[in-house]
């Protein structure tokens, strides 16, 4: 086990260059590396770039692997490089893959943000405000900046770490599973454990480590018949209107309250066993965090135990957007001749979501013939990946705990999440090790949203707790 003085010494190091993070994290936000629009596509490759620059300076060497093309606006398109870096090859020490992506979720001022999302803003209690500073960037920095920190303080670093950063994560890691499933027995073999930086505490207040995630499914459903966009006030009336047909689809997909209305999607849920209505009891967590997450009181339940489970260990289903609706400013008399809405299910264990597809596709085509409309329906199911649940007494989980102890000077609490990372299963099923989820940014980061932040803390404390969590695993009983 590291030693006391070797911890104090990497954590004073980490406290004296505060500055030089921030300012490393001010130059990865800056870089819109926007993965599901194409006009950002070259912002992707730039921020693999920038990070390929940092390799080089931390003298970690690196493959970057090209997982081909696809198709995004009808555009043909380079996927972004899948970087897999190797640092130290000591056959003494155990080796540790961490996971994490480079690309981030698209950012417009005029959706709320209090600052330019591209330009890290310290506000006066010490958040950095930018796309990306909590997810993923601050974490996936935040390794390099504990590899930098031991290299400088002049601390052997204590196990081989394999890195792997992808820039697709937002947009279906596309290509991910095949170059894992193809490198299991090539770059990632010999790898112990895997731990994965990209979630986030339940609160505000107090560290967290995961061991479970939803699984999703996420379709558009395309309502088509005129054959081009129609005047309301020629043709309404006497047309069926693709866009009232969507509205009454998808007003049949869940209640207001949460409810899912397909049949067949609750089916396979697990059951709650008493052993795990245990689990809720010891977990921190208060209705007030959740509202101030959400900056409103529009929370569905009042009980902190419901809203956990609906959050981690039952579905939800969550209407997205609609293609090709008028939804600029303005009274536009138009009747859109064709219109795609996005809806997607969270699921859970033990979902599957081949049968979560045929549900919903038998559900919708028996809800639309019940209009009689002579419109066109078309359901796409855009991508599928199943809930992960692993086990957090393992010793990886084990060595975060005291990592945690060691940094925050307080136990973690367990936590499943409702998000997903569907990278997760695929790494503990191809290389059979365990995952742990270890969090850097606190439950109001606001990942995904607008004015999205890092507290300062926490990227300062969460680069020690990286660093510290390499100690403890290189240290614990593997058995
Ligand atoms: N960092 C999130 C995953 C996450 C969200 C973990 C909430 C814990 C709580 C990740 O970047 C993400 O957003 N993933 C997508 C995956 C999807 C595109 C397949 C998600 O959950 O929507
Ligand atoms: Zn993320």
């Amino acid at each position: 086990m590291a030693n006391t003085e070797t911890l104090e010494r990497f954590f004073s190091y980490v406290d004296q260059n505060q500055e030089h993070y921030v300012t490393r994290l001010r130059e990865a936000v800056a870089i819109p590396s926007v993965s599901s629009d194409a006009d950002h596509r070259e912002d992707v490759y730039r921020m693999g770039d920038w990070l390929i620059g940092l390799f080089k300076q931390l003298n970690i060497s690196y493959e970057a692997a090209e997982p081909g093309t696809h198709v995004l606006d009808g555009k043909t398109l380079k996927l972004p490089p899948i970087l897999l870096g190797t640092y130290g090859n000591d056959p003494n020490k155990k080796t540790i893959l961490v996971y994490g992506h480079y690309d981030v979720q698209p950012a417009l001022i005029e959706d709320g943000w209090r600052s330019d999302p591209w330009k890290l803003t310290e506000d006066s209690t010490g958040r950095l405000v930018g796309r990306g500073s909590s997810d993923d960037k601050g974490p996936i920095i935040g390794w390099l900046n504990a590899i930098e920190a031991h290299q400088k303080a002049g601390i052997e670093f204590p196990v081989n770490l394999k890195i792997c950063f992808e820039g697709m994560e937002e947009n279906e890691s596309e290509g991910l599973d095949d170059l894992i499933l193809r490198e299991a027995n090539r770059y990632f073999k010999g790898v112990d454990a895997v731990c994965i930086s990209d979630n986030y505490w339940l609160g505000v207040t107090k560290p967290c480590l995961t061991y479970g995630l939803r699984g999703i499914s996420y379709f558009k459903v395309t309502v088509s018949g005129p054959g081009r966009d129609l005047h309301s006030g020629v043709f309404g009336g006497t047309v069926y209107e693709p866009m009232t047909d969507l509205i009454i689809l998808f007003s049949k997909l869940v209640t207001s309250d949460g409810k899912i209305l397909i049949p067949g999607i609750n089916d396979d849920v697990a059951e709650l066993t008493d052993e795990e209505k245990e689990t809720y009891k010891a977990i921190e967590f208060k209705i007030q965090d959740l509202q101030s997450a959400i900056e409103s009181q529009t929370n569905l339940f009042d009980n902190e135990t419901q809203t956990l489970q609906a959050r981690w260990r039952y579905p939800s289903l969550s209407i997205h957007g609609i293609e090709g609706a008028f939804s600029a400013p303005g009274v536009k008399t138009v009747l859109p001749c064709k219109v795609s809405g996005k809806f997607s299910i969270r699921s859970v264990p033990n979902m599957d979501p081949d049968k979560v597809t045929a549900c919903v596709e038998k559900y919708l085509k028996e809800e639309f013939a019940k209009l009689g409309s002579k419109n066109k329906l078309n359901i796409e199911s855009l991508h599928g990946a199943k809930a992960w649940v692993s086990s957090p007494n393992h010793w990886n989980f084990v060595a975060a705990a005291k990592a945690v102890e060691k940094v925050f000077k307080c136990k973690p609490d367990l936590t499943r999440e409702g998000g997903s990372i569907p990278v997760t299963l695929t790494f503990q099923d191809a290389l059979n090790k365990n995952v742990l989820l270890l969090p850097m940014g606190r439950g109001d980061d606001g990942a995904h949203s607008t004015n999205e932040k890092l507290d300062r803390s926490n990227y300062i404390q969460g680069i020690k707790l990286l660093g510290t969590y390499l100690h403890e695993v290189a240290a614990v009983k593997s058995t």
